[in-house]
């Protein structure tokens, strides 16, 4: 099973990058956790895709959804929603149409998110859930909160019951992806 984890963060000490790092490390034998980036995604204009078509790193990550048994995208929160890059790409990843379908449609999707405050992103998760419809993924119904990041994934390590919440939702995710 081959499972791919989009980080929100551009930025190169994301807690939300590491997360996707982690769960690549957590994953259970026969299953693969492929970490994938937003970078490389320009804004979306309309005339750009009209003139040149659709960027290659779009391509790029379309390819690896639609290569993935199962998506996990794991969000920052900014100002109680996702950040503007995540929702940028998924809004390029939409396009033209009718890709919108064989990428998303039906495929089994979580959301993660880490934040040094306290709700766990929980407001950005919350709010994604209008977009996920959308798109129609087969969503998976537990969450993975990451509350104190900063506390919890330091230059030491990555503290033991963050990676026992992050190996316990992760396996219920293999098992979601699994019934299908
Ligand atoms: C934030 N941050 C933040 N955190 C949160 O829990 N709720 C929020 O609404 C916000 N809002 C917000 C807005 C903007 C513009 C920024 C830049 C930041 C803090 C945010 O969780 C923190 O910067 C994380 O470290 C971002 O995730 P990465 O980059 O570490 O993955």
């Amino acid at each position: 099973m081959k499972i791919i984890a989009l980080s929100g963060s551009l930025r190169t000490q994301s807690f939300n990058t590491r997360v996707t790092q982690l769960l690549e490390v957590l994953a259970p034998s026969g299953v693969e956790v492929n970490p994938a980036t937003l970078h490389g995604i320009p804004l979306y204009d309309a005339d750009v895709e009209e003139s040149d078509g659709i960027p290659a790193a779009v391509t790029i990550l379309r390819d690896q959804i639609k290569a993935s048994d199962g998506l996990v995208i794991v969000t920052p929160e900014y100002n109680a929603g996702m950040p503007g890059v995540l929702k940028n790409a998924l809004d390029w990843l939409t396009r033209p149409g009718d890709e919108l379908k064989p990428t998303f449609g039906g495929r089994p999707t979580a959301l993660a998110g880490a934040t040094p405050g306290a709700w766990g992103t929980a407001l950005a998760q919350s709010g994604a859930l209008i977009n996920l419809r959308q798109l129609g993924v087969h969503l998976y119904p537990a969450y993975l909160r990451i509350s104190r990041a900063h506390m919890k994934m330091t230059d030491e390590g990555v503290e033991e019951e963050l990676r026992e919440q992050a190996r316990h939702w992760l396996t219920g995710f293999v098992e979601f992806v699994k019934k299908g």
